[in-house]
């Protein structure tokens, strides 16, 4: 069984799951159970000053979607979309006082942390809430300068628009940290260009961690009535948003170096690997519990003990970080790579059943001929892999290309740009002439 022990700002978790702040986290209940099933710690949902937020909650849309735009029927599949419209904590936060000391000490028997989040109207109203959560002994508090329903609330100022701008973001910042001992951890709204900049900002402030990310803010259409879902723009999230959420943990973790929390984009324990891999010291686990409801969360935290332990990684450094290590910080590097062609395994190929990497190469560097068989044009082939990835009977492998076959007229990148570009760079795919043209016996059948 493998080590799924973290530290998160100096804090140690029992594992790196912990559940993020919304609806699951407006009600002890649901933290209670969220302990009980294992994990690390939970964020309490965002604890304000501001009436309309709570309000809004009292007023939460949701609409599930498939990757067709349609309502999901039945059982969520992992590619969900998850469209909603909600605000910060529905319970004043004076009056969760009693609560979180209750919660907090419910979570330490379980060797769990009750996490503190919030959200204000003005500096005032951040300091307040944030020593309410510090003086009620939780051991660290998230500030959500990255919820998107602020910026359509008329006479707020919270949320994303904090998160979109540095200096409110550093001042905002600052003000907390000098207001309590306790980390303080910045979670960031992708709905901007700037990350790492905020990133700086609030480290520079003072922020112990950020958190990568909160939810976008996305627009979707019921075509069969004409009408915007959830009646016009609302928070968007899903596994979808993954690999931008990790575009911000990678260049938060190579170019800051703060601790992260990854979030945004998490279904089951293989997203939670991703996130650490490239970065992520801890990972918030939010709307597929919403969808799915607590008792998913032991199979996410089974699946990663698994996967680790299936793996041969001994603990969670020994995945920390390894996949953003790997990455390249330019693409000239693809410049110092060998040449490589595509081979085709005319023992395993399906042709004529199937012609998927016909269909699929986009340099027109592969052909049906006539007795059946795959032809691989080397002189056209760029070798960028496609094919082999397509390609459902594992038929095709990379070959390199010798200096020899180079000479021979392997494909060769020109130098100049008006060499026979037009006969290089000439891409046809999907052009149902060309490849009848090449492939006569595909274009008989
Ligand atoms: C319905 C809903 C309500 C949310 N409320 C909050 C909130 O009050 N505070 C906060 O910081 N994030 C809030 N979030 C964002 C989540 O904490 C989380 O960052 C986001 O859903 C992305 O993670 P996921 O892909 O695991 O859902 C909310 C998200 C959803 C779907
Ligand atoms: S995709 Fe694979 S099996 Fe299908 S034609 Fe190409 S090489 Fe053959
Ligand atoms: S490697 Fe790329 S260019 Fe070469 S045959 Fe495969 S899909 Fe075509």
């Amino acid at each position: 069984m493998a080590d799924l022990s973290v530290e998160f700002c100096g804090v140690p978790f029992k594992n790196p799951v912990v559940i993020a702040s919304l609806e699951t986290t407006n009600s002890p209940d649901l933290m209670m159970q969220a302990f009980d099933y294992g994990a690390s710690g939970a964020i309490i949902k965002t604890l304000t000053d501001i009436d309309d937020m709570a309000v809004l909650t009292m007023n939460s849309k949701y609409a599930i979607m498939n990757d067709r735009g349609d309502i999901i029927k039945g059982k969520v599949p992992r590619d969900f979309k998850f469209y909603s419209r909600s605000g910060y904590s529905s319970t004043y936060y004076k009056e969760w006082i009693p609560y979180l000391k209750e919660l907090g000490e419910y979570a330490r028997e379980r060797d769990a942390h009750l996490i503190g989040s919030a959200g204000a109207k003005d500096i005032e109203g951040w300091k307040d809430i944030c020593r309410t959560i510090e003086d009620c002994g939780l051991p660290m508090v998230e500030l959500n300068f990255g919820c998107p329903h602020p910026a359509l609330m008329p006479g707020v100022h919270g949320g994303s628009m904090i998160g979109q701008d540095p200096e409110v973001a550093f001042n905002v910042t600052q003000a907390v940290c000098e207001a309590v001992d306790i980390p303080v951890i910045i979670k960031l709204t992708p709905d901007q260009s700037k990350p790492v900049e905020i990133a700086r900002a609030a480290q520079e402030a003072g922020a112990a961690a950020v958190t990568a990310t909160n939810r976008y803010t996305g627009f979707a259409v019921d075509i069969d009535t004409a009408q915007p879902r959830l009646g016009g723009t609302a928070g968007i999230g899903g596994t979808w948003t993954k690999p931008l959420s990790l575009r911000y943990v990678h260049n938060i973790y190579k170019q800051v170096g703060i601790p992260i929390a990854g979030s945004n984009g998490v279904f089951d324990h293989r997203d939670i690997v991703e996130f650490i891999m490239t970065g992520a010291d801890v990972v918030e686990v939010g709307s597929v519990l919403m969808i799915k409801g607590m008792k998913w969360l032991p199979n996410i935290i089974r699946g990663l003990d698994r996967f680790m332990d299936e793996h041969g990684y001994d603990d969670i450094k020994s995945m920390y970080g390894i996949a953003s290590d790997a990455a390249a910080t330019d693409y000239s590097d693809q410049f110092a790579k060998d040449r490589i062609h595509a081979n085709v395994n005319a023992e395993t190929c399906q042709n004529p059943t199937c012609n998927v990497c016909i269909q699929m190469c986009f340099y027109e560097a592969l052909s049906q001929d006539p007795a059946g068989k795959i032809n691989v044009h080397t002189d056209k082939c760029i070798g960028c892999e496609l094919c082999l990835d397509v390609c459902p009977f594992d038929s095709i492998s990379m070959a390199p290309t010798s200096d020899g076959q180079y000479e021979e007229g392997y494909f060769k990148i020109q130098h100049e740009i008006y060499e026979p570009a037009e006969v290089k760079f000439a891409t046809n795919r999907n052009n149902n002439d060309t490849i009848e043209a090449n492939s006569p016996k595909m274009a008989a059948e």
